[in-house]
């Protein structure tokens, strides 16, 4: 089987990398920025932890911000299933480099895998705001994610955010127009490997690990109910492949939370005590939080804060869990300890903090 992946050195697509890595039945084709060195870097990735691939791995030249590029890319990796990971993930994305890299160029790779290989399943990754109703009418968007105002919506959630739910909406009008099934996870926010902790720089929890660690997390976002839905890295990669290396599912939105992410305070005592240092117990209302990141940015650069991030906590929201949940079992899959989880997060950042 023939895999093409986009986004292998992202930090779930590391991680998917190492679970399939070992099935000597798989082509692996990377689509890699810049290729050659990257692939070097990952097979070194790989080696640092004992994994000599069995599955080939080659790599070839992708750029999310050239979608007319997909169709080449598409065609000379010839895949029996297109897995989509690479995304322009950041804050303050202007709408356009947004859309372009995280809409129209996923948009092409469907177009082109349905015209060259129609057979050949596509995996998209969307988000887990798309099943919060109460958010998504917010941002003034129904039920489906439909609206006649996306520029609104642009505006209010920012590039990032607005991008995937954007993408997420054409994809699956056009799936349904071509009709080529899609497989769509819809991840929570993922924080580390359960026993490497390791996750970017950029990704939320390590921010705020930072900001617990440099004592500059003064008040927690959000009320005592406010929650961050969370996954581990490793739990998403394990699904993702047993998904690769299960042909049956062609497809089917799954949404990937682990059940026991925590209220807010509970996660930050979590996190303060793997870090040894003290948890804020004050509370600082999401609007206001909001109001001041986006008017002081000498806040949001020094507390390593952005006002975008704020949307992905929730409170009262009850998250459909079952269909993952259900697959996950079939396949003996379970989420690792979530306590364990943040213990290795908040110990890989510690380490690299003090590194710096
Ligand atoms: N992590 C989360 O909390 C989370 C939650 C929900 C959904 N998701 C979605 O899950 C997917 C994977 O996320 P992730 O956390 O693994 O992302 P990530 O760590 O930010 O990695 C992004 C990947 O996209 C690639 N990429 C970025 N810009 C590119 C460009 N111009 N051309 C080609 N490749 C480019 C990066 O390659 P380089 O190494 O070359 O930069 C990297 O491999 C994304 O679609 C994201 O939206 C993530």
């Amino acid at each position: 089987m023939r895999i093409l992946i986009t986004g292998a050195t992202g930090q779930i697509g590391r991680w998917l990398l190492h679970t399939l890595a070992p099935n000597p039945g798989l082509e692996l084709v990377l689509a890699l920025r810049r290729p050659q060195p990257q692939l070097d870097s990952l097979r070194a990735w790989l080696a640092a932890r004992h994994m000599q691939p069995a599955a080939t791995l080659r790599a070839l030249p992708f750029d999310l911000d050239h979608p007319d590029r997909a169709a080449r890319l598409v065609k000379e990796a010839q895949p029996d299933m297109l897995v989509h990971l690479a995304a322009r993930f950041a804050w303050g994305l202007s709408p356009q480099q947004a859309w372009r890299a995280n809409g129209l160029t996923s948009l092409a790779l469907l177009r082109a895998l349905n015209h060259q290989a129609p057979q050949a399943r596509f995996l998209h990754v969307s988000g887990f705001m798309l099943q919060h109703r109460a958010h998504l009418a917010r941002l003034g968007l129904d039920e489906t994610g439909q609206t006649k105002d996306w520029p609104a919506v642009y505006c209010r959630a920012g590039g990032y955010e607005a991008s995937k739910l954007q993408a997420h909406v054409e994809m699956r009008a056009l799936a349904a127009a071509l009709a080529h099934p899609l497989l769509v996870l819809h991840p929570a926010t993922v924080a580390g490997h359960s026993v490497e902790g390791e996750l970017p720089d950029h990704a939320a929890l390590y921010q705020l690990c930072r900001q617990l660690l440099k004592g500059r997390l003064g008040a927690l976002p959000g009320t005592p109910a406010h929650r961050l839905p969370l996954v581990a890295v490793d739990h998403v990669a394990r699904f993702i492949a047993a998904l690769v290396q299960d042909p049956q599912q062609r497809g089917g939105d799954y949404l990937l939370m682990d059940p026991a992410s925590p209220p807010v305070p509970v996660l930050a005592q979590q996190l303060a005590q793997a870090l040894g240092r003290p948890a804020p117990r004050r509370h600082l209302p999401i609007p206001l939080l909001r109001l001041l990141l986006k008017g002081l940015p000498g806040l949001a650069r020094w507390s390593g804060s952005h006002p975008e991030s704020l949307d992905f906590l929730v409170r009262d929201v009850a998250f459909d869990t079952a269909p993952a949940e259900r697959l996950a079992a079939g396949w003996g899959l379970a989420h690792p300890p979530l306590e364990q989880v943040l213990a290795a997060t908040a110990r890989h950042v510690r380490e690299r903090e003090l590194r710096r």
